[in-house]
């Protein structure tokens, strides 16, 4: 497994590769990894000829009051990890190589941000999208993998392919959990014990929103106060949303009759965690 650590050698890399009719399969990441990152770059693996993962804990993504110092981080760690899931190249570049100044180009999001994380997160979006567009200039996939835990991500990641014709396919995969359900996150070590034994209340309390639904419930109004309601009783959390959208153009409904997303985020004093259900009416 190579590592490469400058933009430069890596877009030479990865433009070689491309000339020798090699496909690149390509994960994204902020590095920590945790077996929702193993099980993209396994599949990535089966899909296509070359891996390449990136870590990169981009600053664009995070607001001022929010927890980049505090992202953990293990590179010696992440790259026994990627080896053995069969990654052929993990690029890390450094910050100054990917946004040597300030960016004069940035990229405007009009639609799908406006709620969700996108609407607590001003500006997370944009420096996701922004940096993506960058990665995948310098790595040229041919697929690229994501994780529904992520599924805002992935809507707006989706539109940002199809709006600027990257020549790229996005392959979403299921989101990955802990035996007590709670979705795996990097943030999770940041989580005090309580809150960590409080956590999978989340992932029960989406999974009661859905049983509503598969009982023969259509308005989200009530889908989502029984979430809210089981998530407050539960955790000591502070409940930054719950919402139900249609998917994936996260509009509001007013009758579940389509594809649709049932999310949450919740504040622990030691980590924002998130989690969503994609399901269909029954
Ligand atoms: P990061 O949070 O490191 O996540 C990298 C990828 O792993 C994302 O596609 C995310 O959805 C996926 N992932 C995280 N937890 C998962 C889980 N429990 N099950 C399945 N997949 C999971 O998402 C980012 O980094 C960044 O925003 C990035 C796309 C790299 C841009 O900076």
């Amino acid at each position: 497994m190579k590592i490469i650590r400058t933009v430069n050698e890596m877009q030479q890399t990865a433009s070689s590769l491309l000339k020798d009719n090699k496909t690149i399969g390509f994960v994204p990441t902020m590095g920590f990894f945790h077996e929702g990152h193993i099980a993209l770059m396994e599949h990535a693996k089966k899909d296509t000829d070359i891996v390449v993962t990136s870590i990169f804990v981009n600053p664009l993504q995070f607001g001022p009051s929010e927890d980049y110092e505090q992202y953990p981080r293990d590179e010696d760690e992440d790259i026994r990890h990627a080896k053995n899931a069969g990654v052929d190249i993990v690029f890390i570049p450094d910050t100054q190589d990917m946004y040597p100044r300030k960016m004069v180009i940035n990229l405007d999001i009009t639609d799908r941000v406006n709620v969700l994380c996108g609407r607590s997160r001003p500006g997370h979006f944009q420096g996701v999208v922004t940096v993506l567009s960058k990665l995948f200039h310098i790595i040229q996939p041919t697929k690229t993998y994501f994780g529904r835990k992520d599924a805002q991500q992935i809507a707006v990641v989706d539109a940002l392919i199809e709006d600027l014709n990257f020549p790229i396919e996005l392959i979403a995969l299921p989101t990955v959990r802990e035996k007590d359900g709670l979705a795996k996150s990097s943030r999770n070590v940041n989580l005090h014990k309580n809150e960590r034994e409080e956590a999978p209340w989340i992932y029960k309390a989406l999974e009661q929103g859905r049983q509503l639904v598969v009982d023969g419930e259509k308005n989200p109004d009530i889908v989502v106060k029984e979430v809210l309601d089981t998530i407050d009783n539960h955790t000591s959390g502070k409940i930054d949303y719950v919402e139900l959208l249609s998917y994936p153009e996260l509009q509001p409904i007013s009758v579940i009759e389509q594809q649709v997303i049932l999310a949450t985020a919740v504040y622990f004093d030691g980590a924002r965690l998130i989690d969503n259900l994609l399901f269909d009416k029954y």
